[in-house]
């Protein structure tokens, strides 16, 4: 039996973690060979609710979970985790400006961020997943300077996995496919997904569909617009899918794509024009537990426009939390 890899969750208590723990002690995120400890954060105030949810993963019995933790203590959450997943965040409560909500998550990730910095294992892989996912994550990579700054990511999966699904249903084709697809920018409603080097069985995506109108004024909407649709007519946000999501970023990146093309925000290198740090989505590739961008691709004028737009805003963020982070 493998030694087990240390798992962070934060946000233990909410809809995603409630999604997304089952699944981490199933095997379905590191492999089914692996055993995992669950080390869960949240709110002093969430901890009976933690313990909840920690009394039905005994009850599942998973061969996999080799131990669990429950803390309101940061460092004690991340103490020598190699992957750690940051779900838990302020949301925006009524009548809160977005500078607030900026500022009050620029806290959370700064503590966040030290603390890894402090007590987790060098090679720990981050993923983001609390809003604003980027910004939140270019937050955590700033406050921990002795881990690789590659190490942390946001999710943009979720947005790589609907626009997939809407490509499917336009063609008639199955999601699996579909290769090459990219999506670029801010996990947002301004993210860019881009099909223009998607192909099916080898043939070109953009040639099957052939309607820059559907592309500009249905496609990206929908998939922009997903989850305050979902937030519409469920009554509640988009959950189960954002776990699916984190756990396919994250086993994505430990056990590798295969060659196959995925989205991960990610620290920008220079890529495309995206200034150094930005914590921009990219197409990559993954191998032996690390991702590479799809270097070379040309990018049109339309292209252009709208990865400008998504970096705008991901730059304004960013701008908006310079004085927090020193
Ligand atoms: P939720 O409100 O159900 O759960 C959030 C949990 O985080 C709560 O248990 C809360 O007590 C905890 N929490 C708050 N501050 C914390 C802190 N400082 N440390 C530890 N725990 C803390 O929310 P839900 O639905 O689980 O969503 C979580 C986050 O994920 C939200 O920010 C949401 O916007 C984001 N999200 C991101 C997506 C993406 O694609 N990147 C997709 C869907 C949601």
């Amino acid at each position: 039996m493998k030694a087990p890899v240390r798992v962070a969750v934060t946000g233990a208590a909410g809809q995603i973690g409630y999604s997304l723990l089952f699944r981490i002690a199933s095997g379905e995120m590191l492999g089914k060979d692996q055993p995992v400890i669950l080390q869960l954060l949240d709110l002093p105030q969430a901890q009976n609710a933690v313990k909840g949810v920690m009394m039905e993963l005994e009850d599942c019995a998973f061969p996999l979970l080799a131990g669990m933790v429950a803390t309101d203590d940061p460092e004690v959450a991340f103490k020598d985790v190699q992957v750690a997943l940051l779900v838990g965040a302020r949301p925006r409560s009524k009548g809160m400006e977005r500078k607030d909500l900026l500022a009050a998550n620029a806290e959370i990730f700064t503590v966040q961020g030290r603390a890894l910095n402090k007590v987790a294992d060098r090679n720990v892989k981050v993923l983001v997943v609390g809003n604003p996912a980027n910004t939140n994550a270019y937050i955590a990579m700033k406050s921990a300077p002795d881990l690789n700054p590659n190490n942390f990511t946001a999710m943009l999966r979720l947005d790589h996995n609907r626009a997939l699904s809407q490509i499917a249903a336009k063609t008639g084709k199955a999601v699996a496919d579909i290769e090459k697809l990219a999506v670029w920018g801010n996990h947002s409603p301004t993210m860019y997904a881009d099909y223009r080097y998607a192909t099916i069985n080898g043939e070109s995506v953009k040639t099957m569909i052939n309607d820059h109108e559907w592309n500009r004024d249905v496609f990206l909407p929908t998939v922009g617009k997903r989850g305050a649709a979902i937030i519409e007519a469920r009554g509640l946000s988009s959950a189960a899918s954002a776990a699916n999501a984190a756990i396919d970023h994250i086993r994505d990146w430990v056990l590798g794509t295969n060659g196959k093309w995925v989205t991960m925000g990610i620290p920008s290198d220079g890529s495309y024009g995206i200034p150094q740090e930005v914590m921009f989505g990219y197409p990559v590739t993954c191998e032996n537990g690390q991702y590479k961008i799809v270097e070379g691709l040309e990018i049109d004028e339309f292209s252009r426009e709208r990865i400008n737009f998504t970096l705008a805003e991901l730059e304004e963020e960013r701008a908006g939390v310079a004085h927090l982070l020193g």
